[in-house]
């Protein structure tokens, strides 16, 4: 397997909530290690872009809307397998069927309030690591 690198970002939910650590330690426990990370308050116009590809969506003005409601915490992620292990610790987007013990599970409210985003293929992770650190800002150990 390839070491990967994902972003993940811990929504306003789970920052307002304090669960940042706890969301932290989930994945340093997992293996994978925090190569950036910062917390942002995103302007309406870079939620909009983070999720363009949901824009024709029903829950997309609402999404943004979530996005935009207080600081987010944007990480990159390293390691082997990094997309598909982040998307497995953060469960399914529906908190009602996340399975027990993953992020969503545990501190998601409902689908519009899940807590966590992570990128869900090499492209993307691509795409979404560039959206919010340049190369410099990311630090492989
Ligand atoms: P999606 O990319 O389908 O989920 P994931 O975050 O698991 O990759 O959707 C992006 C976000 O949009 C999702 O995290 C929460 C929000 N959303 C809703 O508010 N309602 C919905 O019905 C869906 C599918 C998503
Ligand atoms: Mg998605």
């Amino acid at each position: 397997m390839a070491v990967e690198r994902t972003l993940s970002i811990i929504k306003p939910d789970a920052v307002g909530d304090n669960h940042i650590g706890a969301i932290i330690a989930r994945f340093e426990d997992a293996g994978l290690k925090i190569a950036a990370l910062k917390m942002i308050q995103l302007t309406q116009k870079q939620a909009e872009g983070f999720y363009a590809e949901h824009k024709e969506r029903p829950f997309f003005a609402s999404l943004v809307e979530f996005m935009v409601s207080g600081p987010v915490c944007v990480q990159v992620l390293e390691g082997e397998n990094a997309i598909a292990l982040n998307r497995e610790l953060m469960g399914a987007t529906n908190p009602d069927d996340a399975a027990p013990g993953t992020i969503r599970a545990d501190f998601a409210t409902a689908v519009s309030a899940n807590a966590v985003h992570g990128s869900d293929s090499p492209e993307a992770a691509k795409r979404e690591v560039a959206y919010f650190f340049s190369a410099e800002e990311v630090h492989s150990r």
